[in-house]
Parts: C-alpha cells; structure tokens; sequence
C-alpha cells in the first residue's frame, strides 16, 4: 500500500525510522512527512536514505528547490496518492491540530485533505496523554473515524513511569494490515452484532440500564465490514454513531432486542452478542409516573429473554460468540457461559478494572474457544480488540468449514 508516514516533534520521532523499516518489510511503500518539531530530534536525511524519496518538511518550497509547483498543491497529490495517513509519534499538538482542523503546516494540511485511513500513533508524557484536552480531542478524532493506536506504558523520555510510549512500531504496522485487511476473510458471511445496553421501563419516565457504551460491538460491527461481511447491528440505546456500510437496527428493551434478533438469525453465519442486556425487566409498567413516598418502594422485577442461551440452542452450524462481563472468576464464568449457552466463543473481561470495559475506549479481554484455545489481548484500544477478536472468529469459522 501506499502510506503517508506522518512524523510529529517527541522525543520517539526516532522510533519513527523503525516503523517505516517495519512498514517496508510487509510491501508497503513510504512517503514521510516530519513536522518541524520532529526535524529537530531527527534529520529529514534518515527517512530520506531509508526511503530512497525526498521527505516531506514543509508547506513551501525549500531553497534549493524555489521553483517548485511542489508545495503549494503537494499535500492535496501526496492525499490522493496515499491510501493510508499513519502519523507517529501523534503528539498532544498534532491531536489538539486535527481535532480542531487547524492546518498551519503540511502534515495538518495533510490531514484535511486526506479521506483514505488515518492511525494516529500516540506518543507523550502521560499527564498530557491523560489530560481532558487530549481525551477530548481523541473522542472527536474517534468519532471521525481516526483509528487510534494506544501508547504503551513504561518509563518516559521525561523519567516518569506511566502511559505515554510510542507503541512499538511492529505493532503499529501490524494493526494497518489487520485494519486494512489485506485479508477479505469474512467476504460472503453475514454477521449479526449486538451491542450496547438494554433499557427496561419501571414507569414512563424511569428505566433500568448498566453502564455499556456500544464501542466494543460498534468496533466489531465496523470491522466485519471491512473485512467483507453483511453486518447488521443490533444496538441498544447508545450515543454513538452507527458505523457506515452497516444495517443497524436500534432497540430498547431486551425484548426488542430479542425479536430483532430472531428475525435475522436465519440469514446469519456469525453471531457476535457483544450487548450487556439487562437480566430483569418490570412486565407491568404502571401508566403514570411512579410518585414518591416516605416508605420503602419494591420493584417486581422478571428475568428478561436469554438471547443467547435461545440463540445457541437454535444456532445450527452459525458461529455464535458470546460475551462474559465479570467483576471475579472470569476463567470460570467464561467456560460455563461457553458450555450452558452452546458458545463457540467467548469474549471475557473484568468490568471493574480502572480505564477498562464499559464506558472506556480501551479494553482488556481473554478469548477462548470450546476447544481450550485462550488468547489474551489488551490493553488496547477497541478498535484494536474488535480487530484480534475478528481474527480469532475468522479462523475458527475456517477451521469449523474445512
Ligand atoms: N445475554 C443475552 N441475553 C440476556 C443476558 C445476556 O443474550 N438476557 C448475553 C450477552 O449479550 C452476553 C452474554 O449473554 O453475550 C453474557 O452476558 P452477561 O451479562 O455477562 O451474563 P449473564 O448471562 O447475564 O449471566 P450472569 O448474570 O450470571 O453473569
């Protein structure tokens, strides 16, 4: 592929030469771009000899090329040459720069007028990397579509120990080529998801409802398109966009969630129940608002449909994925999940670790298989978790079909 290497001013800029070494040994071709901040801890001339191309340094013409057309129109030729815009180290300005769309030098110029896949790589101190401002500009880049590759954590360049490293850059290249599928390895199968939360009623105005944001199924729903499938999505009430080239289908209730479900099984190959559906629903919501008293209020509460329990006894030859939130034992639950539910799969994690699971971009998650087979994966972004999950479901459904 064609990768437009964006190198932003940290300290890491150096580790940026790895990545376009790790980048070349799996065929991909580089152009790189530094930042003036990054030409101050690396020389252009490293990229320029790795890459045999002349490195990217600024918006105008350099002196000893004055005449140039170059640089007035090259960020909009570099955007339509490239298919990916990989930038590493992102730092905090480069991240603040994109999310506000401000374009005051060539990489975020780049950046606006590039619509191919954009992985940003971040790399800072950790208080910055933890400051609401970042997080903030993260959310919005996320929102955009950015695919965000989380740093690692150790010691820092400015001798604190914390999150903040460039992930290594082996790493980094792998996450582009399992984003941009090289491999189309779930092309012909339909895969139906669902996710986020349920809501169950207790009065016109009240319901019960957990804490599931919809990222983990929404990353595994976008990620199933890219990699060739149907995807329909079933989704509880989240507050995030429905991925693109995915047919979504929004419900409330567990119920609703059932019937959803139910009525697309037949079409599906692959079911993946990321959803955290409420176990207990009121069947008699009262018509008016419930009113306060000085006593005690008890709710009736009913055990909601087991989607998944119902789904694996009907599954036939589909490949069925469930989940298992869990706050202790997440070995054991898991595996009793796998066998009383006809899992082929299933997708553990604790939901009460800090910066973990629900409500949080990043996950940590153990995926184990009937036959025994346990991968851990995280912590990382979801967007990284959706993809090593989708790996894992592509190579079972093969190995279940030959
Ligand atoms: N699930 C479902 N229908 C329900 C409850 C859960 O389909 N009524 C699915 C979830 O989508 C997930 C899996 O079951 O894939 C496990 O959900 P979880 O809440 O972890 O477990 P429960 O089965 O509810 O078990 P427990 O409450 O004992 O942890």
């Amino acid at each position: 592929m064609h990768v437009v290497l964006g190198v932003g001013g940290g300290i890491a800029a150096y580790k940026a030469a790895e990545l376009v070494r790790a980048l070349q040994t799996r065929g991909h071709q580089v152009q790189v771009v530094m930042t003036q901040a990054a030409q101050e801890f690396v020389r252009p001339l490293t990229f320029s000899a790795l890459t045999g191309q002349r490195v990217i340094t600024g918006l105008w013409p350099q002196d000893s090329d004055p005449g140039e057309l170059s640089s007035a129109v090259e960020h909009i030729a570099v955007a339509q040459q490239s298919e990916v815009l990989i930038v590493a180290p992102a730092t905090a300005d480069l991240v603040a720069k994109f999310a506000t769309g401000l374009a005051d030098d060539f990489l975020s110029t780049l950046y606006l007028a590039f619509t191919g896949t954009t992985i940003l790589a971040a790399a800072m101190n950790t208080a910055m990397w933890q400051h609401p401002a970042t997080r903030q500009n993260l959310d919005t880049l996320r929102t955009r579509g950015c695919l965000i590759v989380e740093p690692d954590e150790g010691w820092l360049a400015c001798g604190t120990l914390g999150a903040g490293r460039l992930p290594d850059p082996v790493r980094i290249a792998e996450y582009l080529d399992s984003v941009t599928h090289h491999k189309r390895d779930l092309e012909g199968e339909v895969v139906l998801v669902t996710a986020g939360p349920t809501q169950e009623p207790i009065d016109p105005v009240r319901y019960i409802s957990n804490r599931s944001s919809g990222k983990m199924g929404y990353a595994i729903a976008e990620a199933a398109a890219h990699r060739g499938a149907r995807v329909i999505l079933v989704s509880g009430p989240v507050k995030i966009a429905p991925p693109h080239s995915v047919e979504t289908i929004q419900v409330r209730t567990a119920h609703e969630m059932r019937t959803a479900v139910m009525e697309h099984l037949a079409e599906a190959t692959i079911i993946i129940k990321a959803a955290a559906v409420a176990d207990y629903f009121v069947s008699e919501i009262p018509k008016q608002k419930l009113k306060k008293t000085a006593t005690r209020l008890s709710l009736e509460l009913d055990p909601t449909p087991d989607i998944l329990a119902e789904v694996g006894q009907r599954k036939g030859d589909r490949l069925l994925i469930g989940f298992a939130a869990e706050t202790q034992n997440l070995m054991e639950e898991a595996r009793r999940k796998m066998a009383s539910k006809n899992c082929d799969m299933v997708v553990a994690n604790l939901v009460n670790q800090d910066g973990l699971g629900f409500e949080s971009d990043q996950n940590e998650v153990e995926i184990i298989t009937r036959a025994g087979q346990r991968t851990h994966v995280g912590p990382a972004d979801k967007t990284e978790i959706a993809e090593k999950i989708l790996d894992q479901v592509a190579s079972l459904h093969l190995s279940l079909r030959v």
